[in-house]
């Protein structure tokens, strides 16, 4: 069975995105089958990986991506995946095994036009059409916005594992505290939905600190992070095995540039063939290594 994993924090620009799609890379090179949900109407993760060219095309269309599984609803998430997704400028396969579910602008209509039929919510319908494709993959990460609206809501619903990404500061901690609180509520609400067979609801597993300036000491930060995990972990509000991760990654400039160029930083960096250097490349190898090893624990 798919591990379903979303990467969520209350606060934006955090990290989010980069760390999933470059763990989502790394796991890819590792040779497992990964689906990327991109659940974040601004679409980051899908102009990353599409490039601009393509993922205009989808956009323009107003079909193909999410919002077309509600609105108009005639298409299936399996129609929709975009398979191997990453290609290099002569558009041949560059990382095969990673799969994507494309994101566009009209996602933004889910949160206040659609009516839909209350008892089935869109994370109801995202979930089944899910369970339809997942066998396919070994993981299926869910890129979330900083909320829990609807269309966060597909992939919190859908997951089993909550990872947080943070930055060493006071506002990811409030982000972390928010989401927390949220997700319980959520859970609550969404609770007659849920089936044995969809697993556990989502618990949050891991914090990941992402952006880490050469020089700054995040052991503040790191501590009051942890103090308030196990806060949530004696009140059975975060999973018994969550933990900070050792695995943590720098600010680099090649991640910026990786944006860019439309690819994941594995595949960008001249430094990513060199698996025992200090570098921002083998920092995501090792979150993904972490990641796989957080799931032996479950
Ligand atoms: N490790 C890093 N080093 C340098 N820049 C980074 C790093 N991680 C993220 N960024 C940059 O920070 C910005 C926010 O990151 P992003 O992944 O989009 O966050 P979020 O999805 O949480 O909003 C982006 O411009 C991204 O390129
Ligand atoms: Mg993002």
């Amino acid at each position: 069975m798919a591990r379903r994993i979303a990467f969520i924090n209350y606060k934006g620009g955090v990290g989010k995105t980069s760390l999933i799609v470059n763990t989502a890379a790394c796991l890819a090179k590792l040779g497992r089958r990964v689906l990327l949900c991109d659940l974040d109407t601004q679409s980051n993760a899908s102009i990353w990986l599409l490039k601009l060219d393509r993922w205009n095309k989808i956009n323009a269309a107003g079909e193909g991506a999410l919002y077309s599984i509600f609105d108009p609803g005639r298409a299936k998430l399996q129609d929709i995946v975009v398979p191997d997704v990453v290609q290099d400028k002569a558009g041949a396969k560059a990382l095969p095994g990673l799969d994507l579910v494309p994101t566009t602008f009209n996602l933004v209509d889910l949160e206040s036009e659609y009516e839909g039929d209350p008892k089935r919510p869109a994370y109801l319908i995202f979930q089944q059409q899910l369970a339809a494709i997942e066998a396919k993959y070994d993981f299926v990460l869910f890129d979330c916005p900083p909320n829990i609206l609807r269309a966060s809501q597909c992939g919190i619903f859908s997951a089993n594992e909550i990872y947080v990404p943070a930055n060493p500061d006071a506002l990811s901690l409030i982000g972390f505290t928010l989401l927390v609180e949220k997700l319980y509520k959520f859970h609550a609400l969404s609770a007659s939905f849920r089936t044995g067979a969809m697993g556990p609801a989502a618990q949050v597993q891991g914090i990941i600190f992402n952006s880490i300036k050469t020089g700054t000491d995040i052991e503040v930060s790191k501590m009051r992070m942890q103090l308030r995990l196990n806060q949530y972990k004696t009140a059975k509000r975060a999973a018994p095995i969550a933990k900070i991760f050792d695995a943590q990654v720098r600010d680099a400039m090649v991640v910026r540039r990786a944006v860019t160029l439309g690819l994941p930083v594995v595949l960008v960096s001249h430094e990513a063939s060199d698996e025992a250097q200090d570098n921002v490349v083998n920092d995501y190898r090792k979150v993904a290594a972490e990641l796989v090893r957080q799931g032996d624990g479950l």
